[in-house]
């Protein structure tokens, strides 16, 4: 029987998870079908509950569903916990577990596809939401020198600050206009950013050939990316490898198997696509 799989959000209709996990079905010759579920907004529970009973093998969750994800789940990895949000849905004997791998996602995309050092750097990320959250502790894992997390709301930044920051690695947190500091690798989670404008910074923030990376994707360079270009940034990114890493690492879950990332990746961003 077709293995069942889906992605729940809302909206959910851009997703580009089910062409990803096609294309590892197809790598990997397992027979499936992955689909893409609008839960409604105060329906989240009763659409993941209906997916599991009628033999629904795993899902992934979006936006804006992952608290309520993490707060159904009756057993989380520990990087869920950290997270406070989950991404990867799977049942095993009548229990919902969860897990996040959009941390996990983000780093084997800077660190191993694009080969960008995290270690001893210099880190400011843009933004103190769900994003954010999700992707810290992984990020800390790979020992930057120090962390800044800026965001327009500067109790958020400081409450992510003072959870995820401990004696190794000091995380500060400070409103967006008040960033200082000259910043190796640049992560932006904000997500005025998808179709708004930048927010104001103070320039300078960019080390010259700094990395920048955007956890957004699009079919154009997101503002971020253009005022990444703009402040002299070395390489630029956007998030369309953590996606499809976070995805292989849902993939291995369900699954037990890896797929290859890098033929999927090149397909997704090939022009005739
Ligand atoms: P996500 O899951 O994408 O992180 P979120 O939890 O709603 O979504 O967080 C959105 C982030 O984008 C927050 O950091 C938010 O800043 P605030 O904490 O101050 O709300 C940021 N953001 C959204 N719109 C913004 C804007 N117009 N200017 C600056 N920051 C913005």
């Amino acid at each position: 029987m077709t293995d069942r799989y889906a992605v729940f959000g809302n909206p959910v209709r851009h997703s580009r998870s089910p062409d990803i996990h096609h294309a590892f079905a197809a790598q990997t010759g397992d027979d499936l079908v992955y689909e893409r579920i609008e839960a409604p907004l105060d329906g989240f529970a009763e659409a993941v509950a209906g997916f599991f009973d009628s033999g629904g093998r795993g899902a992934n969750v979006t936006v804006p569903f992952k608290e309520q994800a993490f707060a159904l789940c009756d057993r989380l990895t520990e990087r869920a916990r950290q997270a406070g949000a989950v991404n990867t849905l799977w049942r095993e004997q009548g229990e919902l577990h969860g897990d996040n791998t959009d941390g996990p996602g983000l780093v084997a995309d800077l660190r191993d596809n694009l080969g960008w050092p995290l270690a001893g750097q210099r880190l400011l990320i843009l933004g103190a939401g769900g994003a954010v959250r999700g992707v810290l502790g992984p990020l800390l894992a790979e020992r930057p020198a120090d962390v800044v997390i800026g965001n327009r709301t500067l109790d958020k930044a400081r409450a992510l600050a003072e959870r995820f920051g401990g004696a190794a690695i000091a995380v500060r947190g400070c409103a967006l206009e008040q960033v200082q500091g000259r910043f190796d690798v640049v992560i932006n989670a904000v997500s005025a950013g998808l179709h708004g404008e930048m927010p104001a910074l103070p320039p300078g923030l960019i080390a010259p050939g700094a990395h920048a990376y955007d956890m957004v994707y699009g079919a154009q360079a997101t503002p971020f990316m253009i005022w990444a270009r703009q402040q002299g940034a070395g390489e630029i990114r956007d998030g369309l490898g953590m996606l499809v890493e976070q995805a292989a690492q849902a993939y291995r879950i369900w699954r037990g198997r890896r797929p290859h990332t890098g033929p999927v990746l090149s397909a997704l961003r090939s022009p005739s696509r």
